[in-house]
C-alpha cells in the first residue's frame, strides 16, 4: 500500500515528458494535486488527462521557467488556488551544446544557467514562503552525476549541475529550523528524450524508465522524509552527504 498524499499540493515541472511525468504520475495516484507545468502545453494535457483517469487532480500550468514573470505569475496561481504549497520538484532542465568551453556561445550559456539554476533559485524565492505555510513541505531538485564529475564537451550543463547542487545544499542548510526538507537527487541515466539526444549510440531499452524510477523520487516528497540537504542517487540507492575540502 502506497503512503498516501491526498490533500497536498505539488508542484512538478517539466511535467510533460521524461522523469519529470513519470513523477507527476506517481504523486496524482498517491492523491495529491499535480500543478503540471512546462512549455508545451499540447504535451501538458495528456499528462493531466492520465492524472485524472487514475483518480487524482490536476492544474495544467503552461509557462517557460527561464522567465522571471512566469514564475511569478505561477507563484500568484498557487497563492490564489491554494494558498499554500506542499511539494515542489524542480525537474525540469535543458542539456545546452554539447561543445567544449572555448565555443559556447554567450546566449547557449545564458540558455542553460537561465533554465537549470536561475529559474531552480526563483522557484526558492517565490514559491518558498508559500511551502512554509505547509504542514510538512518538501522540495525535490533534479542534479546530474555530471554535476561532480570531468564531463569536457558537455562542460556547461554539468557546470550548471553543480552551480545548482550549491544553490539547493544553501536553502536547505536555510531552511534546517524549519519543517522544510530540501533534497538534490541524481535519477541516473534513464530512458528519456534528454537521454537519447545525449548518448545518440546508448540502447535505450537497457536503461531504466521514468516510472519504474519516480517512487524512488516521490519518497522524498512523503511527509515522513526527514533527511535535508543532501543528495539522493537513485542508481546506487543511496544517501550521500557533500564532502568539502579536508
Ligand atoms: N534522463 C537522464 O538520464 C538524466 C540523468 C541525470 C539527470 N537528469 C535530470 O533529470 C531531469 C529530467 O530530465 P529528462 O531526461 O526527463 O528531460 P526531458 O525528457 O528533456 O524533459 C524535460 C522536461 O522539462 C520541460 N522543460 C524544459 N525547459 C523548460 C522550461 N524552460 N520551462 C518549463 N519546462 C521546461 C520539458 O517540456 P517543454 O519542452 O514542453 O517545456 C520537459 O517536460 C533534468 O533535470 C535532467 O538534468 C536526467
Amino acid at each position: 500500500m502506497q503512503e498516501s498524499l491526498k490533500g497536498r499540493i505539488a508542484l512538478v515541472t517539466g511535467a510533460s515528458r521524461g522523469i519529470g511525468r513519470g513523477i507527476a504520475l506517481d504523486l496524482g495516484r498517491r492523491g495529491a494535486t499535480v500543478i503540471a507545468v512546462a512549455r508545451d502545453e499540447a504535451s501538458l494535457a495528456p499528462v493531466c488527462a492520465e492524472i485524472i483517469k487514475t483518480g487524482g487532480q490536476t492544474v495544467l500550468h503552461a509557462c517557460d521557467i527561464s522567465n522571471v514573470t512566469a514564475i511569478m505569475s505561477l507563484r500568484q496561481m498557487i497563492t490564489d488556488k491554494f494558498g499554500h504549497l506542499d511539494i515542489l520538484v524542480s525537474n525540469a532542465a535543458m542539456m545546452g551544446p554539447r561543445t567544449t568551453l572555448g565555443q559556447i556561445t554567450q546566449a547557449e550559456w545564458q540558455a542553460v544557467f537561465t533554465t537549470n539554476v536561475t529559474a531552480s533559485w526563483l522557484l526558492i524565492r517565490e514559491l518558498g514562503p508559500l511551502m512554509l505555510r505547509a504542514e510538512a513541505p518538501r522540495a525535490v531538485f533534479l542534479t546530474s552525476g555530471s554535476g561532480s564529475k570531468l564531463s569536457p564537451g558537455r562542460g556547461v550543463y554539468a557546470i550548471s549541475k553543480s552551480a545548482l547542487d550549491a544553490v539547493v545544499r544553501t536553502w536547505a542548510a536555510e531552511a534546517e529550523a524549519t519543517n522544510l526538507r530540501v533534497m538534490l537527487c541524481n535519477p541516473g541515466p534513464t530512458r528519456t528524450g534528454m537521454r537519447a539526444a545525449i548518448m545518440p549510440d546508448e540502447d535505450p531499452m537497457s536503461l531504466k524508465t521514468p516510472e519504474e524510477i519516480s517512487p524512488q523520487i516521490v519518497r522524498m516528497c512523503l511527509p515522513g522524509w526527514q533527511e535535508n540537504g543532501k543528495l539522493y542517487d537513485v542508481p546506487r540507492d543511496k544517501i550521500l552527504e557533500f564532502r568539502g575540502p579536508a
